[in-house]
């Protein structure tokens, strides 16, 4: 019998910022698969739990997967995320063997939007290429702490007819160097964008759509301070913060747009 996985989008933390259709997938599941990082980011857990409970009405169970140990600054990135995408879908094929009959449907409640800087997708499809299995699945798309940052500043991401990058803290100098000066940047805990120099502009945000949300915004080089300030103070409400930035050049074309 063919099981049927759905990737939900469950936006940035807040219990509001789901989608009707995310709601409805929810509702339609019977099993949900939690990854249980063991980093002490057990809030991100309680964040999950406390939208099933907001949102689901009937029955469903909840398994927590323990996450298989990960190297946070391997040598060689790309295939250390490779290996752990492998370890994890072994992990998954072998709850859903043992524990999840073949008829319930399996959720996997994914941060945000499933399609940006989340792995949910690549290790599913991974639980089908090892072929034991017989999966299909479905991604229902949630709303990006990009797109909240956006619409928390009133943004328009992009200057009129130009492009937006996308990208993370540990390719931000090389993505600057190659040009890039309208930015978007995530899963940056290091502030990378303080070692910049120039002109620049930033609209900044931690934890999104939660009750601790912060928001900045300011000449980059002038704000950096009170976003140091506003990150400690998110950090010591919930035991994590994660913040996103939009940078852009001051004078570049179309600054002003
Ligand atoms: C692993 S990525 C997941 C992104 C997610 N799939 C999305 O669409 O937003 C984690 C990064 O997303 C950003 N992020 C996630 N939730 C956030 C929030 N509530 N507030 C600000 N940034 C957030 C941060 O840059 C964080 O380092």
């Amino acid at each position: 019998m063919r099981r049927r996985l759905r990737l939900i989008g469950i936006g940035p933390g807040g219990p509001d910022d789901l989608t009707v259709a995310a709601v409805r997938a929810l509702n339609e599941v019977d099993v949900f698969l939690v990854a249980d990082k063991q980093r002490g980011v057990d809030d991100l857990v309680a964040v999950r739990e406390e939208i099933c409970r907001r949102h689901v009405t009937g029955d469903y169970r909840v398994i927590t997967v323990p996450d298989p140990p990960r190297d946070r600054a391997p040598s060689a990135y790309g295939t250390e995320v490779r290996d752990w995408h492998a370890a994890r879908a072994a992990a998954y094929e072998s709850v859903l063997r043992e524990q999840v009959a073949p008829h319930e449907t399996t959720g996997f409640l994914v941060w945000g939007d499933p399609s940006l800087y989340d792995s949910t997708i690549r290790v599913v499809e991974r639980i089908r290429d090892r072929g034991v299995l017989d999966v299909d699945y479905d991604v229902v798309p949630g709303v990006s702490a990009v797109s909240l940052l956006a619409a928390r500043h009133r943004l328009v991401l992009n200057r009129i007819g130009g492009p937006i990058t996308i990208t993370t803290g540990r390719c931000l100098a090389h993505e600057v160097a190659a040009g890039g000066d309208n930015l978007v940047v995530m899963l940056d805990g290091a502030l990378e964008c303080a070692r910049l120099e120039g002109d620049w502009h930033i609209w900044w945000g931690a934890d999104l759509g939660t009750s601790d949300e912060e928001l900045v915004a300011g000449p980059l080089h002038r704000v950096l301070p009170e976003i140091e300030r506003a990150r400690a103070r998110a950090k010591a409400a919930r035991g994590w913060v994660m913040d996103t930035y939009l940078l852009r050049r001051a004078g570049g074309v179309g600054a002003g747009s």
